[in-house]
């Protein structure tokens, strides 16, 4: 039978590893707002995940408060969904040993962000780096979740919690239920400005690479003024055009239209015409969530109140799962 929207589970997670850019709004957390109303939403600052590459633990801190104070800025509405802080949740972490347990080492060393971050950090190649997707996959599965609203780079992980979910389930017998990446076909990989055809990331050394949700105006309009497209002058997204295509998911996830009504609006109009209304309508959208944030993040008590209480019901959710896995693998818990 089909189950009823409001008891589907959805599970998602930024981690607070850097300044978010316009990727992990369009491609994660502006369809969470989307969701939360028709599923029971739990959505994390995956701060765990964090320290696999290497924080500043002050900044560490202010970054999972200020990703709080964006979360609610953006939309996420704490009274109708769990917002909360993995680390929080020591739930996490036990699942996640026992989880290393039937995940082998070959398909941990294969995942394409690990071999990415490795290369990238090689003076830091440490355990918590490798084990990354397993963490992820106690996340998902703590919570019985069925969706998993994430960018398209975040693919392969789910790809590997699902294989964990199944092979536990034949190990031990039905307990997690298995996930399924939500991937929306629009906005679900923004690519640099700089380079169209790589990722745009909080960790790129270009700072023109990336448009942060946290940019004033004038940074927001210098980036795309300086974006790189190509030598013919067609508005259109094609495989041909990447940068192009880039620029028209931007402004339709953003303007809110698809990238057809996006590509007819600039028909017969120049790139620079283009990429000053891409400007505009990116500093617009954002202008009023920055203010949001900033008065958010003004008031401590009230931020620290929401993700005490998330922290509390997630815990209270993941404690359940906890105890069944528990069981199933033998642990003794007393009479
Ligand atoms: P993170 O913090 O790298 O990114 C957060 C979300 O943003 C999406 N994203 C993008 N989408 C479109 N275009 C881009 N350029 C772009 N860059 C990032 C990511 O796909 C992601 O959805 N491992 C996760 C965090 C995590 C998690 C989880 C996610 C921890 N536990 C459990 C889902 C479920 C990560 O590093 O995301």
């Amino acid at each position: 039978m089909e189950e009823n929207q409001q008891e589907k589970v959805l599970y998602s997670a930024v981690q607070p590893s850097g300044n978010l850019t316009i990727g992990n709004y369009i491609g994660a957390i502006r369809n969470w707002v989307n969701m939360q109303r028709e599923f029971t939403c739990f959505y994390a600052i995956a701060d765990m995940h964090a320290i696999t590459v290497r924080q500043e633990p002050a900044l560490l801190r202010r970054r999972t408060l200020e990703l709080a104070a964006l979360y609610i800025a953006c939309g996420i509405d704490p009274e109708q969904c769990t917002l909360y802080v993995q680390s929080n949740v020591s739930a996490h972490a036990e699942l996640a040993w026992v989880l290393n347990t039937v995940t082998y080492v070959g398909e941990m060393e294969r995942m394409t962000q690990y071999k990415d971050k490795a290369a990238r950090h090689a003076e830091n190649v440490n355990m918590g780096l490798m084990d990354y997707p397993v963490l992820m996959a106690a996340d998902i599965l703590l919570y019985q979740a069925n969706l998993v609203p994430v960018g398209v780079d975040q693919r392969q992980h789910l790809e590997i919690t699902r294989d964990i979910a199944i092979r536990f389930n034949n190990r031990y017998g039905e307990t997690f239920r298995v996930p399924e990446a939500y991937i929306l076909k629009e906005g679900a990989k923004i690519t640099s400005l700089q380079d169209p055809l790589r990722k745009m990331s909080k960790s790129d050394e270009n700072p023109n690479a990336s448009v942060y949700l946290a940019d004033d105006r004038d940074s927001i309009m210098r980036k795309f003024k300086r974006a790189v497209t190509d030598s013919d002058n067609r508005i259109v997204a094609s495989d041909e055009k990447p940068g192009v295509t880039n620029l028209l998911n931007i402004y339709a996830a953003f303007k809110g239209c698809t990238v057809a009504e996006a590509e007819r609006e600039f028909e017969g109009k120049g790139y620079g015409d283009f990429k000053l209304a891409v400007g505009e309508t990116v500093a617009d959208a954002l202008a009023p969530v920055q203010a949001e944030q900033k008065r958010l993040l003004a008031d401590k008590g009230y931020l620290a109140g929401i993700l005490k209480c998330g922290a509390e019901s997630a815990a209270y959710a993941a404690r359940k799962t906890l105890s069944k896995v528990y069981r199933k693998v033998g642990f003794y818990r007393g009479e």
